[in-house]
């Protein structure tokens, strides 16, 4: 959990915000576990929010150290094996979106929008704006107007086949009205349920001895992941259509257009959907539609902003997990009043220690929350927190909770006496001068940080290894079985040496060690990005792992190239640094990793059980830049360096910042320079702007 939470981010210098990226990557990925795959969230979504835009501020203050942790590249959870739905892959990603907390911030996405459109802020741009509901996604496909399937998100990528399910909701069209629509349509949405009928299904669930749902999403997923289609259908849940995935025709002009032939066609369209001329009509809009949240029939967490016009959308594309064309406007914190009961420490992967409150149990805008961070030892002290107190805590947005202050202390409070010693391995704890937080010192002897980076190794976006959970992980790691990542993968060969075998432990039988070994084996190929994401190496998240997938294809070249870089003299290095997105910092943490014998070693074990699949680049079509490493140089003229650099990646490019041996292509716009001198010695490819864009027909 995160150190530095409390210093604002303006003040944080390198070394925290550092910091702070790593363990807030952490905490967020646990975080989107306990809310996408087990629908369990244990902080509000506001208190989630806050940590992503935290998140989000510190990457862009720190711009170098950004992309290493995940969070901003990730969109919910890849479904996981085990949950009995099909994997399919989506035709078009789904998605998610970024959020902003206040009305600065909708003026400050209309003045990025128009600065990556090369608009003067005279220019006019309507906005679309309707509400946030808070429910699930799902994409539906119409194949010549009759409803062929339907998806959950999933990662964005890979949804689950729940289209048994879909059909059972009403306000689904299972065929299309008229006659307009294109063959292939892709429609998405929101499912959800209702607020009447999330307390009566709590009222049944309570009846028949079964536990409530703690909101009316997670009501809304649990109904959507049954297995029996019946069981959905009785669940009355219903959708709301404002987005499209594949389609083999233009739908109009507008986002507006868009939505009123959806409406024609058969679906319920949100009808506090409205355009608003500029910031403050938007800003009216979501005023307007937050005081009417309390009295809808669902729940919504905020209103969403769309640049309306199709051809902006397009130009503006997206970045990483997020369009760049819609914002979500957040509403703000629900607060509660409760009792602290006790406070319990948690270690983390890299030994930070984090204090967690735990709490008397109340309802914070739907949620019921036990549990809040205390994130470090100086925020209990700037709290004056004891256990004992009255405490306000609140959910931003819809969001999670958060200790904000203390109401009221008793006479009977106890202070909160933070640790001096780890409490899984008992090392002292240590923590540096300009560190807020304690870390154990403990290292590699510390059981809790070992299972942590284990834990890591087998999480969804890396290894995951069906039937080998955070559970599986620490009993395993408990009998001794497990104490690197490459023991997973001689498990069953340790286990066929041992007197009482793992089928005889309380919890195991003979079918549940035979599909976890064969789930292990399916591990033996891995792709190239989860295996070097499940490393675990410092700053290297989900999408720096594939960056350095997309440069350097083979983890052979990859491993020899890092170890080449060790040299900041060598070819090796500027290569790594030259590679956009990744900075000194990352190059250091890679290079360190890769200095360490023991890394080498547990490395070198790894292999010897796993193939690391060579990477495959993105599928671009036809794209005649696919692989090729792009430099942009001089200024552009037709569009901004921004959106050359976004389009060149759409099509599956690398883009450099400096000419080498390995550059293919140059585009030189008017003042091109020494980049375009050293091109011209290297007999590299040179391209004018008007070139460039008839080779990528624009
Ligand atoms: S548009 C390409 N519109 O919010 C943009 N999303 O936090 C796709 N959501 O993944 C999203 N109401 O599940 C859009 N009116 C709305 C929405 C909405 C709810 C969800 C959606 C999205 C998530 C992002």
């Amino acid at each position: 959990m995160n150190d530095y939470r409390f210093i604002p981010v303006m003040k944080l210098n390198e070394a925290q915000a550092k910091q702070e990226l790593a363990s807030l990557s952490d905490e967020i990925a646990q975080h989107d576990e306990l809310y996408h795959g087990q629908d369990n969230p244990a902080i509000s979504d506001g208190e989630y929010d806050e940590l992503r835009e935290r998140n989000k501020n510190i990457e862009a203050r720190f711009p170098h150290l950004s992309h290493h942790n995940g969070p901003e590249t990730k969109v919910g959870f890849a479904p996981s094996i085990s949950s009995g739905f099909a994997k399919v892959s989506h035709a078009r990603p789904m998605l998610s979106l970024d959020n902003i907390f206040n009305s600065e911030g909708v003026f400050e996405f209309i003045t990025k929008v128009k600065r990556f459109l090369n608009l003067s802020n005279d220019d006019d741009l309507t906005l679309m704006a309707e509400p946030k509901i808070d429910g699930l996604s799902a994409s539906l496909r119409y194949e010549s107007g009759i409803l062929i399937q339907g998806l959950t998100r999933g990662d964005g990528k890979v949804g689950e086949n729940i289209t048994e399910n879909l059909k059972t909701i009403d306000d689904i069209p299972k065929s299309l009205r008229g006659n307009d629509w294109p063959e292939v349509l892709e429609i998405r949405g929101e499912v959800y349920m209702a607020k009447t009928d999330f307390f009566a299904l709590n009222q049944q669930q309570e009846d028949a001895g079964k536990s409530p749902f703690a909101n009316p999403r997670n009501a809304a997923a649990g109904s959507l992941r049954q297995l029996n289609s019946d069981i959905t259908a009785a669940r009355n849940l219903h959708f709301f259509a404002y987005a499209w995935g594949e389609i083999s025709e233009q739908l109009g002009d507008s986002q507006w257009d868009c939505l009123q032939k959806m409406h024609d066609w058969g679906f319920v369209i949100n009808d506090l959907a409205e355009k608003c001329n500029d910031g403050e009509a938007a800003i009216a809009l979501y005023d307007r539609i937050g005081k009417l949240r309390a009295n809808l029939q669902y729940d919504i967490d905020g209103v969403v902003y769309k640049v309306n016009r199709l051809d902006f959308q397009d130009r503006l594309g997206m970045v990483a997990r997020a369009p760049r064309w819609a914002i979500a406007h957040k509403f703000p914190a629900e607060k509660a009043r409760t009792t602290l009961r006790s406070v319990d420490y948690q270690v983390g992967r890299t030994g930070v220690i984090t204090p967690v409150a735990r709490l008397n149990p109340v309802t914070v805008g739907g949620v019921v929350v036990s549990n809040a961070t205390l994130h470090n030892a100086d925020e209990i002290a700037r709290l004056g927190i004891k256990i004992g107190d009255e405490v306000i805590i609140q959910r931003a947005g819809d969001v999670i909770p958060q200790v904000v202050e203390v109401a009221q202390t008793t006479d009977n409070s106890q202070p909160i006496i933070f640790p001096e010693n780890c409490p899984s391995c008992h090392s002292h704890l240590e923590r540096e001068d300009d560190e807020v937080a304690w870390r154990c010192s403990g290292g590699l002897i510390c059981p809790a940080q070992r299972v942590e980076r284990l834990r890591h190794f087998v999480s969804r976006n890396a290894f995951d290894i069906d039937g080998l959970g955070n559970k599986q992980i620490e009993f395993f790691f408990k009998e001794g079985l497990i104490e690197s990542p490459a023991d997973i993968f001689t498990l069953q060969e340790q286990d066929s040496r041992k007197e009482i075998k793992l089928q005889d432990y309380d919890g195991w039988g003979e079918l549940s060690v035979a599909n976890l070994w064969s789930a292990i084996d399916q591990k033996r190929n891995i792709s190239m990005d989860r295996f070097l994401f499940g490393l675990g190496i410092h700053h290297i998240g989900q999408q720096n792992a594939r960056l350095l997938c997309l440069n350097y294809l083979r983890m052979a070249d990859f491993t020899a190239a890092i170890e080449a870089a060790q040299d900041q003299a060598s070819e090796a290095y500027s290569e790594l640094l030259n590679i956009d997105g990744i900075g000194p910092k990352v190059a250091d943490s890679l290079i360190s990793f890769f200095a360490e014998p023991h890394n080498i070693q547990v490395l070198k074990q790894l292999l010897s059980q796993v193939t690391v699949e060579e990477f495959e680049t993105p599928d671009t079509g036809n794209s005649p830049v696919a692989g090729k490493i792009i430099v942009f140089t001089g200024s552009l003229e037709k569009m901004t360096r921004q959106e050359a650099k976004a389009a060149a990646e759409k099509l599956g490019a690398r883009v450099s910042g400096s000419v080498s041996q390995k550059t293919d292509l140059l585009v030189a716009g008017p003042g091109a320079g020494s980049k375009l001198k050293k091109a011209a010695t290297l007999g590299i490819k040179t391209l004018s702007e008007q070139d460039w864009l008839d080779l990528i027909n624009q």
